[in-house]
Parts: C-alpha cells; sequence; structure tokens
C-alpha cells in the first residue's frame, strides 16, 4: 500500500510537470484483455488511459530513433506501476523474452530500473546513452543514474565472446576450476588448525572455546574479512595453519575493526616469523585505515627454536609492541582479552593495549610460566597464583576488566568500544546497479597467460585524475614479466619510451593519495607490477585470485636466462627442467599467500563482494577522530 501511495505521488508529479492541465488519475480500470498489474491498488492507480496518453501508438523499436525513445518511454512507464510482463508485451511488439525475463526479476526487485534499460540496449544492439531516463522517477534510480540525468553514462562494453576466443575461455574455465578445487582443499585442512588431537587438548583439557567461536561471539556477523588464510602453509620450517593466528576485519557494534586472534591449537599459540609478519601486516592495515584493533589473546609467546628469526631485527616481534605504542599515540584504540596463557612476548601484547580484559580460570600472564619459576626458585605455584585473572586484576593492575567466562569477556569488548565515542558511518542508503554478468562467467576470463595490454602513460594520468578527484582506485593486475629484446633501433626506442613512461607511472601511483585496491588476476610479473600497485607500493589491500602467478621472471623463460644459473647449474636439460619446476611452484598464488605477500586468495566470482567489503571498511576513517594526538595511553 505504501508503494501504491508513493507512487500515485511521484506519477502525479511527474504529469503535473509535463503536462500542468492533465487530470489527476482516476479509478483503476483494467482494458478487456488485460493481464492483471502488479501492485495496483484499486483507487489509487492511474487508468490505462493516463498510464498509457499515445495507447493508440504501439511502439516499434525498428522505425527510427523517435520510437526506439518512444519504446523506452513506454516501457518506463510499465516498469513504473510493475505491470504484468505479458501486459507489457502487448503493448510493445519488439520485446524479446530475453527482455521479459529481465522485466520479471525487475519486478521481483532484483534488477534496478538502470540493469533494465541496458538488457534492453543489449538486446536492441543499441548504445545506453542515446537513451534518456527522464519518465523514471528518481525513487527507482540508483545515485549513479542520478547523476546520469545530468552527465553522461560510460558506455557498455559488449560482453558477448567471439566466436575465435571461446576455447580460451574454455580452457581458463578449467584451468580456473583446478585451482578452486586446490583452494578448497587447503582451506578446509586450514580450517582444522593445529589438528584433532590438539583441538581436544584445548577443548577437553584447557577448557577453551576454539578461535573462531570466539571470533562468533565477538563479532556482529559471520560477514568478517578474513586475511591471508593460506599464510604459514608449507614453509620451510614446516606448515603452520594460518600462521597460528587469524586476523582480519570484521565488524563489532557497527564499528569496522581489525582482529588478531592466536589459534592455541597450532603450538600453543606460539609466534613463529610468519606469526609476526601477519600480526605486522594487520596493525598496517589498521593504521593506514585508522581501525580499531582488538587482540584476542592466548600464546606460549616466541616459539623458541627459531628466536634468531623471531627476536633480533627491525621488523621481529618487537615491532608489535612498537606499533601498539604508536597506534595509541595516533588516536588508534586498541583493546585486547586474554583468554589463555600468554607467556613472555605473549604477556606484552595485552600490557600494551589500552584496555584490558581477563577471563577467570582461562587467563593467565606471565614472563615465566609456573615451570620456569620451580627450576630457578624451586618453588611450585599454580598459573592461576602466579598470573591468574584475580591476582592481574586484584593485584599487578595489569588488566582493566575481569570476566568471570568466555561470553562475559567478548561482552566486555563490545561495552568498550560502545565507550570510544566513535560516529559511525551512516547507514547506506545507495541502490547499487547489478553487475550485466554472472561472476561466475569471471572463471573463464581469469587468464592462464599475460600480455602486454597495459598503456603506461594513460594509465599514469588516469592515476593522476583519481587522485585529484579523491577517487579510490582498483588495480586489476595482469601484467607479463618482460618485453622481448629489441631486434631494431626502433623497437629499443619504444623500449626506453616504455621505461620512462613506467617510471612516470609508479611515481604517480605511489604518490596517489586515495584508497588503492590491488587484485592481481593473472600475472603478476617484473616491473609493471610495481606500476600496477604491487605490494610494494602499499595499496591499502592486495588479493590475488587462484589462478594468478607471481614472479620476477616467467618459468616458459628460464632457458633464455643463463645468467639465472648458478655456479653449480651446468645447464643440462634435468637442472633446467628441475629450475623450472621449482620456478613455476614458486609462483603459484598459494606459494605467495603463504608468504604473506598478499592479503590473501579470494574466489573471481566473490570479488565484487570482498572489494564491496573493504571500500566500506576504508570509508570508515572519514566518521573517525583523525587527528594525532602525541601521547599514548600507558598502563602504569
Ligand atoms: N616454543 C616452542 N614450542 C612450544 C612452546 C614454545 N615456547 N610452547 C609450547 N610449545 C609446543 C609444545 O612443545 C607442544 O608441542 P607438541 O604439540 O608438538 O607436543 C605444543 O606447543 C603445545 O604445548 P602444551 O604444553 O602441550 O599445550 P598447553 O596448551 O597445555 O600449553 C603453553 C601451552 C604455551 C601454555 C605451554 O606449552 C607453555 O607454557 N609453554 C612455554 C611458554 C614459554 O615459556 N615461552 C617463552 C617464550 S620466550
Amino acid at each position: 500500500m505504501a508503494w501504491c501511495c508513493l507512487s500515485q505521488i511521484y506519477y502525479q508529479r511527474e504529469r503535473q510537470s509535463s503536462d500542468p492541465a492533465a487530470p489527476g488519475p482516476g479509478p483503476c480500470s483494467q482494458a478487456p484483455g488485460e493481464s492483471p498489474q502488479l501492485g495496483r491498488v484499486q483507487g489509487l492507480c492511474p487508468t490505462a488511459d493516463q498510464l498509457w496518453p499515445h495507447r493508440q501508438r504501439t511502439a516499434r523499436a525498428d522505425t527510427g530513433a523517435g520510437s526506439w525513445q518512444a519504446m523506452w518511454n513506454n516501457i518506463t512507464s510499465c516498469t513504473l506501476w510493475r505491470l504484468s510482463p505479458s501486459f507489457m508485451a502487448s503493448r510493445i511488439q519488439t520485446l524479446t523474452p530475453l527482455f521479459i525475463r529481465n522485466y520479471k526479476d525487475f519486478c521481483k526487485n532484483k534488477h534496478t530500473i538502470w540493469t533494465l534499460r541496458n538488457s534492453l540496449c543489449q538486446v536492441m544492439k543499441k548504445t545506453v546513452p542515446t537513451l534518456k531516463c527522464n519518465t523514471i522517477p528518481h525513487r527507482f534510480l540508483s545515485n549513479k543514474a542520478r547523476y546520469g540525468q545530468y552527465t553522461k553514462t560510460f558506455p557498455v562494453l559488449d560482453g558477448s565472446i567471439p566466436s575465435v576466443c571461446e576455447h580460451v575461455f574454455e580452457e581458463n574455465l578449467r584451468n580456473s576450476e583446478a585451482c578452486i578445487q586446490r583452494y578448497s582443499e587447503l582451506l578446509c585442512k586450514v580450517s582444522k588448525g593445529g589438528g584433532e588431537n590438539a583441538i581436544l587438548r584445548h577443548t577437553q583439557r584447557n577448557k577453551k572455546l576454539l578461535v573462531r567461536e570466539r571470533l562468533r561471539m565477538l563479532l556482529d556477523d559471520e560477514t568478517f574479512l578474513e586475511l591471508s588464510p593460506f599464510a604459514g602453509f608449507d614453509l620451510p620450517y614446516g606448515d603452520v595453519p594460518a600462521a597460528g593466528c587469524l586476523t582480519g576485519v570484521g565488524k563489532i557494534c557497527g564499528v569496522w575493526c581489525v582482529f588478531m586472534a592466536n589459534d592455541a591449537t597450532v603450538k600453543g599459540g606460539t609466534i613463529y616469523p610468519i606469526s609476526v609478519k601477519k600480526q605486522l601486516r594487520a596493525q598496517q592495515i589498521a593504521v593506514q585505515n585508522r581501525l580499531l584493533s582488538v587482540y584476542l589473546v592466548d600464546s606460549g609467546g616466541a616459539f623458541l627454536p627459531l628466536q634468531a628469526e623471531l627476536f633480533p631485527d627491525q621488523s621481529h616481534g618487537g615491532r608489535v609492541f612498537y606499533n601498539e605504542a604508536i597506534m595509541s599515540a595516533m588516536k588508534i584504540p586498541q583493546v585486547a582479552v586474554v583468554c589463555g596463557s600468554c607467556t613472555a612476548g605473549g604477556a606484552y601484547v595485552p600490557t600494551r593495549a589500552q584496555e584490558t580484559v581477563i577471563e577467570d580460570k582461562i587467563g593467565s600472564m606471565f614472563l615465566a610460566g609456573p615451570p620456569l619459576v620451580k627450576a630457578a626458585t624451586g618453588e611450585d605455584i599454580s598459573p592461576e597464583d602466579l598470573g591468574g585473572a584475580s591476582m592481574h586484576s586484584k593485584v599487578s593492575g595489569c588488566v582493566d576488566h575481569f570476566a568471570s567466562s568466555e561470553k562475559e569477556a567478548y561482552e566486555c569488548v563490545r561495552n568498550i568500544i560502545l565507550t570510544l565515542n566513535y560516529e559511525l558511518p551512516p547507514e547506506e542508503t545507495l541502490e547499487y546497479d547489478d553487475p550485466l554478468y554472472s561472476a561466475e562467467e569471471l572463471l573463464g576470463l581469469a587468464p592462464r597467460g599475460y600480455s602486454y595490454t597495459l598503456h603506461i602513460k594513460p594509465g599514469s594520468h588516469f592515476v593522476q585524475l583519481c587522485s585529484q578527484r579523491s577517487i579510490p582506485i582498483l588495480f586489476l593486475q595482469n601484467t607479463a614479466p618482460h618485453a622481448p629484446e629489441p631486434t631494431s633501433l626502433s623497437q629499443a626506442e619504444d623500449h626506453t619510451n616504455r621505461l620512462k613512461a613506467q617510471a612516470s607511472m609508479m611515481a604517480a601511483v605511489a604518490c596517489a593519495a586515495v584508497p588503492k585496491i590491488t587484485l592481481v588476476i593473472g600475472g603478476c610479473y617484473g616491473n609493471e607490477s610495481y606500476a600496477m600497485c604491487g605490494r610494494s607500493f602499499d595499496p591499502n589491500f592486495l588479493f590475488l585470485w587462484p589462478n594468478a602467478r607471481v614472479a620476477l621472471v616467467d618459468s616458459k623463460h628460464i632457458s633464455t636466462f643463463p645468467q639465472a644459473r648458478d655456479d653449480d647449474c651446468t645447464g643440462d636439460d634435468s637442472e633446467l627442467m628441475h629450475l623450472k619446476e621449482k620456478l613455476e611452484e614458486e609462483s603459484s598464488a598459494f606459494h605467495s599467500s603463504a608468504r604473506l605477500w598478499d592479503d590473501g586468495i579470494i574466489l573471481p566470482q566473490n570479488s565484487r563482494k570482498v572489494i564491496a567489503q573493504c571500500l566500506t571498511i576504508m570509508k570508515q576513517q572519514k566518521y573517525q577522530i583523525a587527528s594525532l594526538q602525541h601521547n599514548p595511553v600507558i598502563r602504569l
């Protein structure tokens, strides 16, 4: 009913603005033979005559530009009242079954009017800008469409696949399916954390919740963006599922927050070099996007056999604690929950957070645990007495909140977040256009090879325009390893110009002060990957499709690189073959993601969802206090 009343008002406005003398809508009448109309309510809808001022003239698409526009006008009138498809078909003779199907979807709110228009253009093989949309009330238009009334809309690419390319599409599809198979198997393996025994020890003996159950209690919903789940897979020092800690961005009380949560089923949540790298990357995302951070700490500290790769250097373990202070000084709040046994490095994170919650009988913190105390002093002491929840909340003051259960601890975090005085971004009211094509088709477009498609000069100009206009940039990267050797002077000149253009694009990308997201859809090879905002150019987020290849050189070219062989390499066929296989494996998306050269592998069909999520996350900082404060909050 509400919809009809609103439509009535729009209808009257439309009529009055186009013809002030036109009578208002009368009682609903149904012409003989007309199908019942969707959404019409007796007494509120216009008559068929009012609705079809030119009803004697049935529009045809093939009789010139005027009729073409007239047909569109008729369609928009139909869509305004959501008339039944058969009624519409009787009015407009040239409608195809495809368009009628799209129209039905539109009536079920599956499409916007804009998508409907695009589909009509496709059916009629017309370009979109030839159709004006002045008969559609604003209510049915997306924001883009509203602007579209004043500016030219962009032409829609013809998405049909030429028959000569169909076999490429098929091969890409088969390759994507194989890559996705590997992706699913690996994800299943990673989701088991440290394995069945460790899970039993964690849940039965230590009476703790699994890390994903904790996240479920903490976050508003399960639509969080998980980062790098394949980190730690098949490393030289073994498999470390998800690097022993889950990181990502999720909503807590409506606020997007970065979370870092140890998985204690993986070697007691101890920190491997890859775990440090994963936490540092999560902190970097928090800083870059000014996101509040929450740490769920359940960690035995450094994984001691690898201490030399964990302790001494600038980007080793200590950097996590350093960042906590810097983030606090930048007014990025950090909240920690002590939800397990936290020893040494595991105890530093919560004591440096701005507010810390500890779980009774589950959380404990000490620099050295009871076994070490026994060894050093001969004293027997329980973990609870040495560094349990009561001790730290009553005696040491290392924590701020005592929670009697896991559930209470996460409720406490939510309360803390509500006291931050954060301004929440307004509820999204934008309407978006649906994609013209199914997301599944991306599987056939995920390339197995690469080609020189990058026009560096216009690219550099484009990046500067986006930067000037504060428009976020999405880089869809598919770059080639190296240009073929020049065989003539003119080719050598081309190479030189290309090099200069690359330098200019790299400078433009590096300096563009707008959010940047990179999605590697094919090759991430050589210099051009920098110009397309590779990892070293600091995109806010960087994801790979499972088919992506990441390397300086392509394994197919290995024989043309004699300098790639080391001194021991005799260059015979078997060694070259071995080198080729090694390079092949090292260029896979999984190899890259295991080492955190990216923020994770995403499926092509999920790209739109993930990118939209990243854009919303990045937008949040507009609503937060961004001023630099110079002193961190320190616990004394
Ligand atoms: N370095 C390397 N491995 C460690 C480790 C460490 N600091 N702490 C624990 N582990 C390993 C254990 O050897 C065990 O390996 P396994 O599964 O192959 O047998 C696994 O992690 C789980 O340890 P376990 O003690 O059986 O589990 P738990 O859940 O009862 O206790 C801890 C986990 C972390 C609380 C406990 O192991 C502990 O206190 N570790 C010592 C922590 C420490 O002193 N850290 C100092 C770092 S500077």
